[in-house]
């Protein structure tokens, strides 16, 4: 146990985490896979809660790859798209209250309609950030991203000259928010799976066994006193 606390004055702005291993919960717990993605939702919500109360502005979740939606079984999609359902109705008006506001990173606009309705509504009830900009990654993928900036650069015929780093980051999903500076992924794998490939440019990263669903407020604090004492040199 560590003894040491956190620096308000040096909170990364931006937490971005990849939420893996709640299958593996599951099994582990002799549960059914959708139990596991349940878990994981319930702690979705405390490392929310958790990002709030200590004043980080910027978190971005990992929920559904473009690869889990095309390549999921339709049962444990529409078994996520249940969770999200229930995010929004148990916690929009909280949200709006607590000055958090709920963003989508990705191409929700092939999602069934209930669920496009849910994002929705959930996006236009918190449309004012005052503490938190929550994004929640869904049919996201880093390569689909850049791709589709690339076309809306070329559409509105852009001149060569004005293309620069910051016009493209204009382009992303992102747009106008702090690329992230700690990618969190928990269980157990060494990759970042097409996750924010432009942003993650200086971020540091940090894997850890522990599955998602035992991820708890606890271990982020760790990760993000491990986070502190690391030198950021960016480049210098
Ligand atoms: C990857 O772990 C996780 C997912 C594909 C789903 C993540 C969803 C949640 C945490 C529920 C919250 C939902 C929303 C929409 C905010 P995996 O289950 O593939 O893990 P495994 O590697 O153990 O198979």
């Amino acid at each position: 146990m560590t003894n040491k606390k956190i620096d308000q004055n040096n909170l990364p702005k931006h937490i971005a985490i990849i939420m893996d291993g709640n299958r593996r919960w599951a099994r582990k717990n002799n549960l059914p896979d959708g139990k596991g993605h349940e878990e994981g939702s319930k702690n979705l919500e405390k490392i929310v809660d958790y990002c709030r109360e200590i004043g980080i502005k910027n978190l971005t979740v990992y929920a559904l790859s473009t690869e889990n939606w095309r390549k999921r079984s339709a049962k444990e999609v529409k078994g996520i798209f249940n969770l999200l359902i229930k995010i929004v109705r148990d916690k929009a008006e909280e949200y709006k209250k607590s000055g958090i506001k709920f963003f989508v990173l990705g191409n929700f606009q092939a999602f069934p309609f209930k669920v496009k309705k849910a994002i929705k509504k959930i996006i236009k009830m918190t449309v004012v950030e005052e503490k938190l900009q929550f994004n929640v990654a869904l049919n996201y993928g880093g390569r689909d991203e850049i791709v589709n900036a690339i076309k809306k650069i070329v559409k509105e015929n852009i001149p060569v000259s004005k293309i620069n780093e910051k016009l493209v980051s204009d382009y992303l999903y992102t747009k106008n928010q702090p690329d992230p500076d700690l990618i969190i992924r928990p269980g157990g794998e060494f990759r970042l799976s097409n996750f924010l490939l432009w942003q993650m440019s200086y971020a540091e990263l940090y894997f850890t066994d522990i599955l998602w669903p035992d991820f708890t407020p606890k271990e982020m604090e760790k990760v993000i006193i491990w986070y502190q004492e690391r030198e950021r040199r960016m480049g210098k």
